[in-house]
């Protein structure tokens, strides 16, 4: 199962200088716990942003062009073809994890979205989600994480 996780802002934004425009622990908590385990698609500049690779999974950075130093759990690919080929030997989730083009790059391929709705709206932000990114899904539920954060899980119609 192919699975978008993203924390969004009330006006779509997703990031603002190459960085997440604020801090959860709550959300971090409830992403680690998500994703553990299991395999994370990244793409580049998200890569940059994290600046290491999360322990406990296998993650997977995405470029045509950058290289990256050899290192433990992590596998640098150069095509989303490259991405689904191997999901299909994988025995555990697949997660996107973001950023905005990588979003884009697979939203054919997303069954499932794990939206985190952060209650603000980021001035000056540079990175949003598409309005429409879940046409064709419907809420399958809700998680309270915080008083004023809501997780809330979509799948295809
Ligand atoms: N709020 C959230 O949940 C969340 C989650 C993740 C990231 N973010 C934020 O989003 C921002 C980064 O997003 P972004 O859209 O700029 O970048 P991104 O998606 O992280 O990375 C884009 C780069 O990934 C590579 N890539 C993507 N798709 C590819 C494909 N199909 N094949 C080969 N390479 C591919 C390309 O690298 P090359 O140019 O090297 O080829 C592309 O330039 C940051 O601010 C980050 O903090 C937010």
């Amino acid at each position: 199962m192919i699975t978008g996780i993203v924390a969004i802002a009330n006006n779509f934004a997703i990031g603002k200088d190459g960085k997440l425009p604020w801090h959860y622990s709550a959300d971090l908590k409830f992403f680690k716990q998500t994703t553990i385990n299991h395999v994370i698609v990244m793409g580049f500049n998200t890569w940059k942003s994290i600046g290491k690779p999360l322990p406990k999974r296998l993650n997977i950075v995405l470029s045509r062009e950058a290289n990256i130093e050899n290192q433990p759990n992590v596998l640098l690919l150069r095509s989303k073809a490259e991405v689904l080929a191997l999901s299909k030997y994988l025995n555990c989730n697949l997660f996107i994890i973001g950023g905005a083009k990588t979003y884009e790059n697979f939203s054919d391929e997303i069954e499932k979205w794990i939206v985190t709705e952060v209650p603000l709206t980021v001035k000056n932000a540079d990175t949003f989600m598409p309005e429409g990114f879940l046409s064709g899904f419907e809420r399958a539920e809700t998680q309270k994480l915080e008083d004023d954060l809501q997780v809330k899980i979509y799948t295809r119609d």
